[in-house]
Order: C-alpha cells, then structure tokens, then sequence
C-alpha cells in the first residue's frame, strides 16, 4: 500500500522560503469582490496562465468556460471570488457546494506575478466565509502533491491533509480484452440517458469519500460539455439495464489531444466480474481511437482495487492531487485560533468503490 508522507514543510527543504516569508506586503481583503459575468474573460486568461490546479492543462476556449460556469451548483455570482489588479483578473476562489457531504470544495489560485503580496489569504478567506455562510461543515480543497506554495499557504489556514489521489497515465491503448460473458453487452451512452448515468454512478460511489450525489439534471448539464458528451461515456448492460460505466473526456492541451477517464464504476452488486476492466479498457481504446495522444485519470491511493486495475492497463503513476481539510466549526483562520479546528466525529471516511472518484 502507498505510504504517505505528511510530514513535509517547504521551509525543511529550501530554507530561502523562510526569507520569502519574512516580509509579505498585505493586500486588504476589501479587494476581493464577486465574480461579475464582465469577469469570465479574465478569468479564463488567469485559469490558463496557472492551470487549474497547476497540472490540468486543458485549453478549452471562453464559450466552454461560460457553459462550465453556468453549471448547475456553480452559480458564481454567488460562489466565485476576484482580486482585479489594473484591471486585469489577478486572483480568484471558488466555493462549490456539496453540502449533501456537509462540505465545500475550494479552488483558489493567484497569478503568477502577483504572489506573496497577500491576495491568496484574502481569497482564502473569503471562500471560507462563503462556505460557512452556506452551511458548509468542512471545506476541502485540491493542491498538487509538492505544490510548496498551496501547501504552506493551507497549513497556514490550520487546514491538514486528509487524502491523497493519484495521477495515472496511459500512453498506448490496452489491448482488446477477451469478451465480455453473454448476458452482458458494452455500447455507447444514448443521447437520452443521463437519468440512467446519474442513478448508476450515485449507486457506485454512495458513501465514497469525497463523493456528492448528482441529479440528472447535472449530469445532463456535464453531458452537454464539449468533449464529455455521450459519445465517450459506455455502459456495460446486463439485459438492457446499464451495470457499469466509464465516463471519458477529450480534451486539447498544448500538445494535442488528451483523453481523461472523467469517471468510471461498477454497481456494487455487479463486482469482481471484470466488468471494470473491460468497460475501462473499451473507453481507453476508444479515446485513442480519436486521436488522444495519452489518457490520464485520477484515483484515491486508497483505492487499491482500482490502482491495480488500472497498472494491469499500462497506466503508470505521475504526480497527484493532496486533498486539505478544515472544519469550520470554530471562526476561520485570521479571526480567531489558529489550534486545530476539525472535531472529533467530524467526519468517517468509509472505503471508496472501484473509480477514480473525483468530485464530478
Ligand atoms: C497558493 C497560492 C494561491 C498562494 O497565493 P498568494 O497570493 O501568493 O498567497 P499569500 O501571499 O496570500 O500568502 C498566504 C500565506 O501562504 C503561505 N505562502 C504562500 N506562498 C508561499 C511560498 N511560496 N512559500 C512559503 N509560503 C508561502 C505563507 O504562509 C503566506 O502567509 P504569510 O505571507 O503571512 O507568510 C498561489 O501560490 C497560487 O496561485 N498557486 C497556483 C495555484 C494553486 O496551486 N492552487 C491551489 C492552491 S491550494
């Protein structure tokens, strides 16, 4: 099993950060405002120059970045947070609430040029008054492993590191796998099938870590994406009735086409069938077959049954995501303690199914 390692400080291996440190200039947290629709523009522009969340490099243009923002959930007049700079949009956070799991996930990044001068804590904590106002119990936030920046800047808002996902990669397309036993038949999602995806992955990872129930409305809704549409979802059915699935998207970075599996599972009374070897191998292949150069996914170290399955596809592990946590049961960080926030009883994590289990 995948040791973790949570013990790192930045200031352990490059002592100039505590320099860095030493001297902040402090932006006042009334710059920070809410997201206008004149925004999406410079924001689109932030989210390329730092990639969202440092390792995704998709290049989708302004109209798939306003379809994403008009999502349901997303509402990011409400939820989405700018710092403008000369008129430009040098720093956002993002709330996006789940609160069926009691949580709130953050996304926050800064450009470039304008760090170290206190816009990411005021992003910060303005996220976290946003997600306690909602009622948010817990926020989680993504930062890829070794990001030395959004690890300080989190343990410095007494958030901890709770799990650790890994980023696979594919480079060439698993071979055809032998067929799947009579009853059960792999196809192509219809266009009208989004209630059906919805049901079977809310079955496959109920109670997962992480996981928030989708209706079918925001699956539909995700369907309509460029690149997510039905043509690179496939179900295993057993007798018409959808009992696995994986769910691709295709995408373009600077260097070409990429191939994602966005999401994938098996019913929990369909398992250690092979299903998600084949249904995972067939969405691979097929994501070659138009053109992606790689295929990459995440899943939760934890998920061991997945991790194996997904080595026995030739994906090999490349970096990851650390996902943080603070309870927000006591005033933010700035406004009060700084001790340790997160209660007992705050939260179990039960052991997650077979899937990347990324929050969709
Ligand atoms: C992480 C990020 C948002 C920080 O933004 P920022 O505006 O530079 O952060 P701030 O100036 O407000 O710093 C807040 C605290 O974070 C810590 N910190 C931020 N950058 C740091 C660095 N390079 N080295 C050490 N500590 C750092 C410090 O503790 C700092 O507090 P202090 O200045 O009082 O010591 C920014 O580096 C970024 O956009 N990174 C890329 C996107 C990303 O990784 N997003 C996920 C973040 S969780």
């Amino acid at each position: 099993m995948l040791e973790l390692d949570f013990s790192f400080h930045p200031a352990d291996a490059h002592p100039e950060i505590l320099q860095m440190t030493a001297a902040p200039q402090i932006v006042a947290t009334n710059l920070v405002r809410p997201f206008r629709w004149t925004d999406a523009p410079g924001l689109h522009d932030l989210m390329h120059a730092v990639g969202d969340r440092g390792h995704r490099a998709e290049r989708h243009d302004l109209a798939n970045f306003d379809a994403e923002l008009k999502l349901p959930r997303v509402k990011p007049t409400s939820n989405v947070f700018v710092i403008e700079v000369s008129g430009g949009v040098a720093g956002y956070s993002s709330v996006y609430p789940e609160l069926d799991i009691g949580r709130a996930v953050v996304t926050i990044a800064v450009a470039p040029d304008q760090r170290r001068r206190g816009l990411g804590r005021a992003l910060m904590t303005r996220a976290l008054e946003r997600a306690r106002s909602i009622g948010a119990r817990m926020v989680h936030v993504p930062a890829t492993a070794g990001d030395q920046a959004s690890g300080a800047m989190l343990q410095r808002f007494a958030f901890s590191p709770v799990r650790h996902f890994l980023r696979m990669i594919c480079k060439v397309a698993p071979s055809e796998r032998k067929g799947l036993d009579g009853g059960y038949e792999i196809r192509q999602l219809r266009s009208d099938e989004a209630s059906a995806l919805a049901a079977l992955q809310n079955a496959v990872f109920a109670g997962t870590w992480g996981y928030s129930a989708n209706t079918p409305e925001e699956v539909e809704a995700r369907l309509a994406l460029p690149g997510r549409g039905p043509a690179n979802a496939y179900f295993i059915c057993e007798a018409e009735k959808p009992v696995a699935y994986a769910w691709s998207h295709l995408y373009h970075d600077a260097n070409g086409l990429i191939g994602t599996v966005y999401m994938t599972g098996v019913h929990p009374s369909y398992r250690r069938l092979g299903l998600g070897e084949s249904v995972v191998s067939g969405a691979v292949r097929a994501l070659f077959e138009s053109g992606a150069g790689q295929v990459d996914l995440e899943v939760d170290s934890q998920n061991i049954l997945a991790v194996n399955l997904y080595e026995r596809l030739a994906f090999t592990r490349r970096g990851g995501t650390f996902w943080y946590e603070l309870g927000l049961r006591q005033p933010p960080w700035g406004q009060g303690s700084r001790a340790q926030v997160r209660g007992p009883g705050d939260q179990t994590y039960p052991r997650p199914a077979l899937g990347p289990g990324t929050h969709p």
